[in-house]
């Protein structure tokens, strides 16, 4: 099937920057993305890049070579579904907070809802490719409802997982490792695949689109998260260890990391990791496995969680004991909310459970953050302590300077590795610190002979 349109549901951190680059190398292919949300397309269509709604290196000059050219924002859902050829879901799939599999399976309204919506406005054949992350064989379920509630006409289902990483989006769409299309294996289903083959190799070498049946695709996506997540958690398992030995986590890491069977990446320790992905991918993997029986497969993933919140906790525990067991009415300094750096995104960010830890412990709490709004903060730390059940939450203030962020604190937890943190002027922070000054470099980030010869006592992870 020839592609002239593409229309795409869901304008967050995948769709947007992934359409913004389908269009961007495809000139010729109309490209719509979609969105309820009409903030957010207002947002994306703004004249003001530095307004767009996701934060993320390199985007803005993508969209401002292709929007109005050939890619659009707009939330006529209908017109656009039915227009294109192709359409892909790219809404948000968090995990279930309620019912049966609560707490751990992928909730699937918001694609269903997507599903219903193209088989009830769709008036002629077309491809639907699910680029969201979603359990295994949900493209069966999303073909069962669009067969099902459709008018006869004909849909082939894809599964295209994304594999960026947020913060370095552009580079990652622009040079992938690989790009994965799965379908079903009929001729039908070839030649979908080939139609999405097609857009893709517009600038992506063929040996690097790899072409798989569906459950392949969708499997390998869950899996990869949790093999990268498994690496954090392995070796802040180590970091532990390290604090409590002799040895240093960083030349670990390294030693363990020029193993070429093994590589150098992923193998950096922190206060453990967030992210919309790897908890909610992990999370379904152990549950698919839960529900086909396999408990021992189950049990061994889900280490990886328990390990990463260990970490988390272990974070906060240390900030505790090193204050002399008590952080009450103490300022305590949070550089970084958002969880990891070049990105605005604060899904299952560390600073957030890190928070809500030290609040319980009447803790006075000042966050700085170069990208993630004020907004964003309140609405993650009301979120965790259950809309405010306690007015804690007023324990909690944001700064837009850094620099007074830290002025009287007792401590300072680096929570996000952003780079302007490395130049600040720390000799200046400390003077105005209450004494002793303590950092907690939950990124192992800075230089820590340079801060103890300043004079603050620094404590970094899988470090003495
Ligand atoms: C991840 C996958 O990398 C990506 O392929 C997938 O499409 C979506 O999920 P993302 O969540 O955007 O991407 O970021 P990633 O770079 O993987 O980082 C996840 C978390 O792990 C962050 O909190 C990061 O700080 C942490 N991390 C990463 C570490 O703590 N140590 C490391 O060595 C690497
Ligand atoms: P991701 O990181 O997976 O891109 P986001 O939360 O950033 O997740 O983006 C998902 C987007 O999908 C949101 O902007 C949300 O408004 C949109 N969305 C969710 N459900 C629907 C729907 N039924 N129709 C259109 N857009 C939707």
């Amino acid at each position: 099937m020839k592609i002239n349109n593409i229309c795409c549901i869901g304008a967050g951190y995948v769709g947007g920057p992934t359409m913004s680059v389908i269009a961007q190398k495809n000139p010729h292919i109309n490209v719509t993305v979609v969105d309820i949300n009409e903030n957010r397309i207002s947002l994306w269509n703004s004249d003001d890049l530095s307004k767009l709604p996701i934060y993320e290196p390199g985007l803005d000059k993508v969209i401002s070579e292709a929007r109005g050219r050939n890619l659009f924002f707009s939330t006529d859902i209908d017109k656009h579904i039915n227009n294109s050829e192709m359409i892909f879901i790219s809404v948000n799939t968090p995990t279930k907070t309620y019912g049966d599999g609560k707490g751990m399976a992928a909730d699937l309204r918001y694609v269903e809802l997507c599903s219903r919506k193209i088989a009830q406005v769709a008036k002629n054949d077309k491809i639907v490719v699910e680029k969201s992350t979603l359990p295994v064989k949900t493209a069966a379920a999303i073909k069962n409802i669009l067969t099902e509630t459709g008018s006869g006409v004909k849909f082939n289902i894809l599964s295209n997982p994304e594999f960026l990483a947020e913060g370095t989006a552009m580079r990652d769409l622009e040079i992938p490792d690989r790009v994965l299309i799965g379908g079903e294996q009929d001729d039908d289903g070839k030649k979908a695949i080939q139609s999405l083959v097609d857009i893709y190799s517009s600038w992506v070498p063929k040996e690097n689109i790899l072409t798989t049946n569906l459950w392949s695709s969708e499997l390998s996506k869950l899996t990869a998260n949790a093999f990268l997540a498994q690496r954090i958690s392995s070796i802040n398992s180590l970091s532990e260890l390290c604090e409590m030995t002799g040895a240093d986590i960083d030349e670990v890491s390294k030693a363990i990391g020029m193993d070429t069977r093994i590589g150098s990446k992923f193998l950096k320790s922190s206060v453990g990791f967030g992210g919309s992905c790897f908890q909610k991918d992990i999370l379904n993997l152990v549950y698919i496995a839960k529900s086909l029986g396999l408990n021992e497969v189950a049990d061994y993933w889900h280490q990886v969680i328990i390990m990463n919140n260990h970490q988390k906790q272990r974070f906060s525990k240390n900030i505790l004991k090193s204050l002399y067991n008590t952080v009450a009415g103490k300022k305590i300094t949070f550089l970084g909310w958002s969880f990891k750096k070049d990105t605005n995104d604060t899904r299952e960010s560390a600073a957030i459970y890190v928070a809500d830890m030290l609040l319980d412990e009447k803790a006075l709490i000042s966050v700085y953050d170069p990208k993630v709004s004020e907004k964003q903060i309140i609405s993650d730390i009301k979120n965790i302590r259950n809309n405010n059940k306690d007015d804690s939450i007023n324990d909690l203030s944001i700064q837009k300077n850094p620099y007074e962020a830290c002025k009287d604190s007792h401590a300072i937890a680096i929570l996000t590795e952003w780079d302007e943190f490395i130049n600040y002027d720390w000799s200046k922070i400390f003077k105005n610190m209450n004494k002793p000054a303590f950092i907690f470099d939950g990124r192992n980030i800075l230089d820590k002979k340079k801060l103890e010869s300043i004079g603050f006592i620094y404590k970094g992870i899988g470090k003495h």
